[in-house]
């Protein structure tokens, strides 16, 4: 059974992958700062997983794993600071071999206006983590990179070997973080590292109990359209009806949430069974929609109408981003099993049953540790 830390693993795509991780018996332990995640998120993960009473310990008071059993370990930290990251390291004992790297900012107009902000979360906070781990010898890391480093190019499907040209800070934060990989993976031989380079992650867990909770207006397409579905917002506003596209809005690759989460494990598995190497795969499903056909799914397959305005195109915007997938499935055996309508009822389950998302701040840690374990 493997220990894993997940840093940013209380977000949405962490706290899917946590559960998936959690479903094959793993290890994990969770950093988090609660800026764009909730503890919430992961009591859920734990009950949906499983596991023992979700309770909350002090940092010198930690129950221990059942034997046999996985385990969800949730530390409130910044990955910028080394005394909080070696405490996640050692909080259940040490013995971590892995961690997958969520933790970062990802609004792509927020960069444009803050841009300190992004370097000093995604690069600095990457190198504390390396350092880091260099500390607690653990030289595997999956790397949550995106298909924004491919800018705004017309190719379809993109592979890996396109051309790096972000064109945002966002972008070129995880332009650097890639480049900083590279170099330590080429400075000591001994590093296993993906960069996953995400398209669309969109919808839910099944359940309905776990999904997307932006912090105020959406930013995306799909949270937005459940809000406007939930009544939350009056209508959507399509960023433009004259894009050289069949039906002139824009077209991307949309990922159903859990399919990227099995992505990531799929990824943890072959980072450890095969030897040292630096493994760089987009993670999409090799399918474009419009924001229309996806409008009109989401109609569809939950019997709604929304409302919605052709507007202007929104800056930075392109035509259409799809995913040449086939290096993902060669390399680690992984596609996407989800369909757009699957997206559209789990997204819209989640989002009926939490009009609010998780809600207030009810259920967010007041000390720094919260723990679960499952029962085996
Ligand atoms: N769109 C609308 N209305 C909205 C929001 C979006 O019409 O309110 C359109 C966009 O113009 C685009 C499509 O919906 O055509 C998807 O837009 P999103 O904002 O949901 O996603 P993007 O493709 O722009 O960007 C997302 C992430 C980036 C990531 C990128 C990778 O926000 O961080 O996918 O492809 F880099």
């Amino acid at each position: 059974m493997t220990k894993v830390l997940l840093t940013g693993g209380a977000g949405f795509i962490g706290s899917h992958t946590c559960l998936v991780l959690l479903e094959t018996g793993h290890q994990l332990v969770v950093i988090d700062d609660f800026s764009n995640g909730s503890a919430e998120a992961l009591r859920r993960v734990a009950e949906l997983a499983g596991l023992g009473p979700w309770r909350q310990a002090s940092a010198e008071h930690w129950t221990a794993a059942e034997p046999g059993g996985g385990s969800l370990t949730l530390l409130r930290g910044d990955v910028r600071s080394p005394r909080d990251l070696d405490r996640a390291f050692a909080i259940t004992g040490g013995g971590i071999s892995a961690v997958l790297h969520f933790a970062g900012l990802k609004a792509v107009g927020e960069s444009m206006t803050q841009p300190l902000r992004y370097w000093d979360v995604n690069v600095t906070g990457t190198v504390q983590l390396l350092e880091a781990m260099g500390r607690h010898a653990c030289q595997t890391l999956v790397f949550s990179s995106s298909a924004t480093l491919y800018g705004t190019t017309d190719r379809v499907p993109i592979p890996e070997t396109a051309p790096l040209q972000p064109i945002n800070p966002y972008g070129y934060t995880k332009a650097a973080v890639e480049r900083l990989l590279t170099d330590v993976a080429t400075s000591d031989p001994g590093w296993r590292i993906a960069l996953l380079r995400y398209f669309n992650p969109v919808g839910a867990h099944p359940s309905g109990r776990i999904g997307e909770d932006p912090n105020g207006l959406p930013n995306n397409l799909f949270p937005f359209l459940c809000q406007v579905a939930g009544g939350r917002r009056q209508h959507l506003e399509v960023f433009g009806g004259d894009w050289p596209t069949p039906d002139g809005t824009g077209v991307r690759d949309y990922l159903h949430v859990m399919d990227l989460a099995e992505g990531h494990g799929r990824a943890l598995d072959v980072l450890q069974a095969e030897p040292p190497q630096m493994l760089t795969l987009n993670l999409g499903s090799g399918h474009g929609y419009s924001v229309l056909e996806l409008v009109r799914s989401f109609e569809t397959t939950n019997g709604l109408t929304l409302p919605y305005a052709v507007v202007e195109r929104r800056p930075g915007d392109s035509a259409v981003s799809v995913a040449d997938p086939r290096e993902a499935e060669r390399r680690m055996g992984w596609r996407t099993r989800r369909s757009l309508a699957d997206i559209c009822r789990d997204g819209w389950a989640w989002q009926s049953a939490n009009p609010q998302g998780y809600g207030s701040n009810e259920g967010q840690p007041t000390g720094a540790l919260i723990g679960a374990q499952q029962v085996s």
